[in-house]
């Protein structure tokens, strides 16, 4: 079969490798109708998160199932599917309570299974015509409808970003009528806005500098793009909220001032953020943490759903590349905040966005910029990651 597959850092080729196969009798084999590139991705690419030369990846994944081993009950050759990018096994103590992101048996090494991803166990990724599914009764979610059918790309986002999204509003114990700033209009920061719209939000911030992303942000209810190049994004903030605390918070007993911020503060960008001064230059992997404690008020809730790493070959310092940041914790905790984290457990949330987006009441798919065929994947990959014009999520049609 024909996969997509990591040499080196920024070398990527589209080569024939072995079919994937059931190996075991709860496997299932996909053909894949459609796979994501991830910003997570984006770190192996560069190097920033080791990878063995060889690997397949890909954990955005859909297909047709294929063949199925003889214990999987629930899923037969021909069903339209949608994995989540966690591989898990239901039946470890972490599944049993729904942390599906922390699955104790299906990674030999650590907790966390996944697909064609470092540290998350000897998976091949989807990013190919065929790809294995371990403990496929509990991993495929079944679609309803036909491959490229008017839903195919908004499925494909079921895999991840979609969950993630919702995943991170949750963390941020995002409710009707709260205030969110999102740093990164990435694709996981446009999908938590969106997801922060459907929650109810009143207002809602996004902070970024790559302008087709901004624009991206317009197409929300109730979201505001905030451009980091214009100027200090929480003062930014700070002062388009200026008219609502007067017509708002203003009316609250002893606030004046001193809630000028959000309640709920989300970093969308993870340990690969750009430094306040320096756009598209040096890297400052603490920078949205320290933006997010200062934007949110006092007694609100901080999500960080952007990755951080225990470790980071091109960290800026010995610090860095051991993922020991310096962050503003004094700050954080005079103020009370909860701060959540971590990978999103896509279990919880992808059935019921699959009925969203069959209800029409969303439509995650207007984020996709590109629809490319696997071979034009390496090219995909360098112009995504240069955040190129426009390209703000490529999906490949194997
Ligand atoms: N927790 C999870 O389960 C999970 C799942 C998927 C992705 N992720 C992570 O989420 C992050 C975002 O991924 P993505 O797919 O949206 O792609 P992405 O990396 O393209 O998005 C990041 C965006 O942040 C912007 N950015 C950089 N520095 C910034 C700064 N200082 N302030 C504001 N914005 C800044 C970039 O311009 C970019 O648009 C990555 O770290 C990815 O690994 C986490
Ligand atoms: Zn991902
Ligand atoms: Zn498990």
């Amino acid at each position: 079969m024909r996969a997509l597959v990591w040499n080196k850092p920024h070398s990527m080729t589209v080569e024939d490798v072995e079919d994937a196969r059931v190996d075991e009798p709860t496997d299932a084999v996909i053909r894949l109708t459609t796979a994501g590139i991830c910003g997570s991705d984006l770190h192996m690419l560069e190097g920033r998160a080791p990878v063995e030369p060889g690997t397949v990846l890909g954990h955005e994944n859909m297909g047709i199932v294929e063949s199925v081993g003889s214990a999987v009950r629930t899923v037969k050759e021909g069903d339209r599917v949608v994995l989540p990018f966690n591989i898990s096994c239901g039946f470890c103590f972490n599944c049993t309570r729904g942390f599906t992101n922390s699955c104790l048996t299906t990674n030999p090494k650590a907790h966390s299974g996944g697909f064609g991803y470092t540290g998350m166990g000897p998976h091949r990724g989807g990013q190919a015509e065929l790809v294995r599914i371990p403990y496929a009764d509990f991993n495929c979610e079944k679609l309803p409808g036909s491959p490229h059918d008017q839903y195919e790309d908004d499925f494909l986002l079921l895999s991840d970003v979609f969950p993630t999204g919702l995943h991170a509003t949750k963390q941020a114990h995002v409710r009707a009528g709260d205030t969110v700033a999102i740093f990164g209009a990435g694709p996981v920061g446009l999908l938590t806005a969106l997801s922060a719209s459907l929650r109810g939000a009143s207002e809602i911030y996004v902070v970024d500098s790559v302008q087709s992303r901004l624009d991206k942000v317009k197409e929300i209810e109730g979201a505001t793009p905030v451009n980091f190049s214009d100027g200090d994004p929480v003062e930014q903030i700070i002062d388009l909220r200026e008219p609502h605390r007067r017509s708002v918070q203003d009316l609250r007993p002893g606030s004046g001032g001193k809630m000028p911020g959000v309640m709920c503060g989300i970093d969308a960008v993870g340990y690969e953020a750009w430094g306040r001064d320096s756009v598209g230059g040096a890297q400052d992997p603490s920078q949205v943490v320290d933006d997010v404690i200062r934007v949110t008020n006092p007694t609100g809730h901080v999500s960080l759903i952007g990755v951080y790493f225990p470790s980071d070959p091109g960290g800026v310092d010995e610090n860095a590349k051991q993922g020991r940041l310096t962050v503003p914790l004094g700050q954080a905790w005079n103020k009370g905040l909860s701060i959540e984290m971590g990978q999103a457990p896509v279990k919880q949330y992808n059935v019921y966005l699959r009925d969203l987006i069959l209800a029409g009441r969303a439509k995650p798919s207007f984020i996709v910029s590109h629809r490319l065929a696997l071979e034009e994947g390496p090219d995909a990959y360098e112009k995504f990651d240069q955040r190129a014009p426009g390209y703000t999520k490529v999906l490949l049609k194997p």
